[in-house]
C-alpha cells in the first residue's frame, strides 16, 4: 500500500548542510558524531524524497581552501546534485563562526570587519549562485551585543542597512536572479541580537535602498524564544508579500534555541503554520533548520529528517481534513470567520466616513452574541490528538 505521508520531491522539503551535518556539539560537550560527508549528505537526502539541500559557504568549501580545492569540493559536489536531482535553492554566508567576528560581522565596531564581512558575503553570493540558489538567507547570528556601553543600536542598524544594500547592488550590478531573506532572532549566540523579531525585520525592511529585494527567512524557533505566535508572524509576514524563505523547527518557550526535529514541540502551532502555507498556496521551500538530538548516532539523524518530513505531511492531511470536516465548518460559521474579509467602509468617500459617526448600535445586544470559539478549538483539538 502507498504510505500517503512518504516525503517526495514536489513537496519542496529542504535541509541545509549544517542540519543533517550537525555533530551535536553543544556549550557544554563535545561532538557526538563524526563529519557528514557533503556528497553523502545529498545521497540520503535524495533517497529520503527530500527536493533540496542549502549551505553556507563554510560548510562546503572549508575555510582556507586553495582555489583548485574549492573547483575540486564545487565539482564534486554539483556531480552529486546532477546524479541524484537534488537541488540547491538556498544559500547563505557562515558569519559568525571564525571570532574575527566576535563583535558583530555588519555591525562591528571596527570597519575592517564590516568590510570583510561584506567580502565573504560577496563571495558566498557567488558560490551560492553558482550551484543555483536564488534566495539567500541573511540571519545575523552575531548582530548583537552584551555590553550595551560599547555598541549604538542606531549607528549599528546604519551598518546592517549599509551591508544589505551593498548586497542588493552587487545583485543588481551582476544581474543575478536572487532574492534576500532576513532571519531575526531574539538571542543567541548574543545576548542581544539586532532585528529581533519579524516584525523588527520587516520594518527594517521599509528602510532599505531596494526593498522589494528583501523579505524574511522566518523561524519557528526564533519567534518562539521570544514567546511569541509562529504562525501569527508568518502570517504577517505573507500579508507583507515578504515571505521568501522559511525555518521549520520546533521550540518550547523559555529555552535556549532547540531546533528540534519539526513539530516535535508546539504541534498546534506547527499545525496552523502548515494550514497557513498550505492554504496560501504559497510556493517557497519547506526548509527544516533543525536538528537530531545530541543522544543521536548517524542513522539516527535520517530518522530525525524524515521525522520532520513526515510531520509536515501529516499536519498538512489534518488541514485538508480540516477544510472538509462539516462540524468544524458549523463551528467556524457560527465563530463569523468568512465574515472579517468583509471591509465596511470606504475610507476615499468622507461622506460614508462623516456618516459612521451618527450611526446607532446597540453594544448590549452585540456583546450578548456567542463566538463558539470553545466548541471549535476542541474540535481542533480532537483533529490534532487523532479522534476525528
Ligand atoms: C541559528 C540559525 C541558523 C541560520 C542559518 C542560516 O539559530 O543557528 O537559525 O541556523 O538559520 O545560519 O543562515
Ligand atoms: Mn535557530
Ligand atoms: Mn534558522
Amino acid at each position: 500500500m502507498e504510505d500517503q505521508f512518504e516525503p517526495k520531491p514536489e513537496h519542496h522539503f529542504t535541509f541545509g548542510l549544517w542540519t543533517i551535518g550537525n555533530r551535536g556539539r553543544d556549550p557544554f560537550g563535545h561532538e557526538t558524531r563524526p563529519a557528514l560527508d557533503p556528497v553523502t549528505a545529498v545521497e540520503r537526502l535524495a533517497e529520503l524524497g527530500a527536493y533540496g539541500v542549502n549551505f553556507h559557504d563554510d560548510d562546503l568549501v572549508p575555510p582556507g581552501s586553495s582555489p583548485a580545492e574549492r573547483d575540486r569540493i564545487v565539482s564534486r559536489f554539483r556531480r552529486a546534485l546532477d546524479d541524484t536531482g537534488l537541488r540547491v535553492p538556498m544559500a547563505t554566508t557562515n558569519l559568525f563562526s571564525d571570532p574575527v567576528f566576535n563583535d558583530g560581522a555588519f555591525t562591528a565596531n571596527d570597519p575592517d570587519v564590516r568590510r570583510y564581512a561584506m567580502h565573504k558575503t560577496l563571495r558566498a553570493i557567488d558560490l551560492g549562485t553558482e550551484l543555483g540558489a536564488n534566495v539567500y538567507v541573511m540571519w545575523g547570528g552575531r548582530e548583537g551585543v552584551e555590553c550595551d556601553a560599547a555598541k549604538d543600536v542606531a549607528a549599528a542598524l546604519d551598518r546592517y542597512a549599509e551591508a544589505v544594500n551593498v548586497c542588493c547592488a552587487y545583485i543588481r550590478d551582476q544581474g543575478l536572479d536572487l532574492r534576500l531573506a532576513l532571519e531575526p532572532k531574539p538571542n543567541e549566540p548574543r545576548g542581544d541580537l539586532f532585528l529581533p523579531t519579524v516584525g523588527h525585520a520587516l520594518a527594517f525592511i521599509e528602510t532599505l535602498e531596494w526593498p522589494e529585494l528583501v523579505g524574511l527567512n522566518p523561524e519557528f524557533a526564533h519567534e518562539t524564544m521570544s514567546g511569541l505566535s509562529f504562525h501569527h508572524a508568518v502570517a504577517q509576514t505573507l500579508w507583507a508579500g515578504k515571505l521568501f524563505h522559511i525555518d521549520l523547527n520546533a521550540q518550547r518557550i523559555g529555552k535556549y534555541d532547540q531546533d528540534f526535529r519539526f513539530a516535535s514541540e508546539g504541534q498546534r502551532d506547527a499545525f496552523y503554520t502548515v494550514r497557513l502555507l498550505e492554504s496560501s498556496s504559497w510556493d517557497g521551500m519547506r526548509h527544516f533548520d533543525a536538528h537530531a538530538y545530541r543522544t543521536e548516532d548517524p542513522e539516527g539523524v535520517w530518522d530525525f529528517a524524515a521525522g520532520c518530513m513526515r510531520s509536515y505531511l501529516i499536519l498538512a492531511d489534518k488541514s485538508r481534513r480540516f477544510d472538509e470536516d462539516p462540524e468544524i465548518a458549523e463551528a467556524l460559521a457560527v465563530a463569523q470567520t468568512d465574515r472579517l474579509g468583509v471591509a465596511q467602509v470606504d475610507w476615499t468617500d468622507s461622506a460614508q466616513v462623516a456618516a459612521l459617526r451618527h450611526e446607532e448600535f446597540d453594544p448590549a445586544e452585540l456583546s450578548g452574541r456567542g463566538h463558539g470559539h470553545e466548541r471549535l478549538d476542541q474540535l481542533v483539538v480532537e483533529l490534532l490528538l487523532g479522534v476525528r
